[in-house]
């Protein structure tokens, strides 16, 4: 039989900052017969992330589903692996109802006393996969050293302040806003300052964190992104995770050159894909698992309500209006 489904495609390419009239839901009737290890689903929560916008890596055209991660509940499936009623994160795009094969399953949703679903999008989906192995494996912080965070307040960010302090580090942040300044603070930041207001940023750095810069975890990218350089020590590591900075902006940002630092300083810069680090998950979402339930690892969620909704909470995801993950609760 056939079953409704709604998605979001793009009505016309992003120019800038995209605006709700770039994106347009599409009705579909999907075919219910499924293939082997197929799975049918419907979504109760859907992730917006920064890589939407970044066409460098998946320039989705006007007209095809948009993508995305999704927590969905199976209706039907010819997977051995997952069964009707349980919940699975995928990759399924912005859409109500998906049908998707074993490559798109990310894992199951497992039941854990405590942990809410729609943590599969965040700290135990990709952006906490994205902040465990992105920092730990590339910046290999230890004890007593200092780390630098930007993009503080974020999804990925949040989780790598309260993971470094974890790791016994002193960790400063620096984000957009005051009330997200109070938000990094009560999780665990030591010190955090906001990147729009301050005058001279080497400055408040190198004041925040007077024996200098081990770890920095770089979320943003850009002119202050280098600034950090002039703050580390010798032999620090640096995690390349994301340059949003640049993502909405019609020109390349601006940046004094790195080489001189990263020799006089033996530095080491190292960019990512999450999906390179797939076979160390399990082990991530056993500590993760582990931190939140110790209370160690706070969850903190900007919740969207309905599906027609996710343009509008993807928009205020890039322009920072959100604290911690955003998520759409379809
Ligand atoms: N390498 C990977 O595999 C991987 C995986 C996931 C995410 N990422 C990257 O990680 C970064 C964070 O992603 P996320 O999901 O955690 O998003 P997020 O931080 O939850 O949301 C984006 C935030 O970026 C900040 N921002 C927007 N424009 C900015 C600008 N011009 N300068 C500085 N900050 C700006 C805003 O906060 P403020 O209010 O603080 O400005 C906004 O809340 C992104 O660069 C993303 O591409 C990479």
């Amino acid at each position: 039989a056939m079953v409704k489904s709604r998605y979001f495609t793009k009505t016309q390419e992003f120019d800038g900052m995209p605006k709700v009239i770039d994106f347009k839901i599409v009705e579909e009737e999907i075919d219910d017969d499924l293939k082997d290890k197929e799975i049918l689903g419907e979504a109760i929560y859907i992730s917006v992330d920064p890589y939407t916008r970044y066409a460098v890596y998946y320039n989705v055209p006007p007209g095809a589903p948009i993508i995305g991660f999704q927590v969905i509940k199976v209706t039907k499936s010819k997977n051995p692996k997952y069964f009707v009623g349980e919940k699975i994160m995928v990759h399924g795009g912005w859409r109500t109802t998906c049908k998707v094969d074993d490559e798109q399953v990310w894992y199951k949703v497992d039941k854990i006393s405590g942990i809410d679903t729609s943590v599969f999008v965040g700290a135990l989906g990709m952006p906490g996969m994205t902040a465990y192995c992105g920092f730990l494996e590339i910046c290999q912080p230890k004890e007593g050293e200092t780390v630098f965070v930007n993009g503080c307040a974020g999804a990925v960010g949040n989780l790598v302040g309260q993971i470094a302090k974890i790791k016994g580090c002193k960790v400063i942040g620096c984000c957009g806003s005051d009330e997200k300044i109070k938000f990094a603070k009560s999780i665990g930041f030591d010190d955090v300052f906001n990147y729009k207001t301050c005058k001279d940023y080497p400055g408040i750095l190198k004041k925040m964190a007077p024996n200098g810069v081990d770890c920095f975890f770089d979320n943003v990218g850009g002119r202050m992104s280098t600034d950090v350089l002039a703050c580390m020590n010798v032999g620090g590591r640096i995690s390349v995770c994301g340059a949003i900075s640049a993502y909405n902006s019609k020109t390349l940002g601006q940046a004094t050159m790195v080489q001189s630092y990263m020799a006089r300083k033996q530095l080491l810069m190292r960019g990512f894909g999450v999906g390179q680090f797939k076979d160390k998950f399990p082990e991530a979402l056993k500590h993760m698992i582990q931190w939140i339930q110790e209370g160690k690892l706070k969850i903190h969620e900007t919740t969207t309500k309905g599906f027609e909704n996710t343009p509008q909470a993807f928009i205020d995801m890039l322009s920072g209006g959100n604290i911690g993950k955003a998520v759409v609760k379809v």
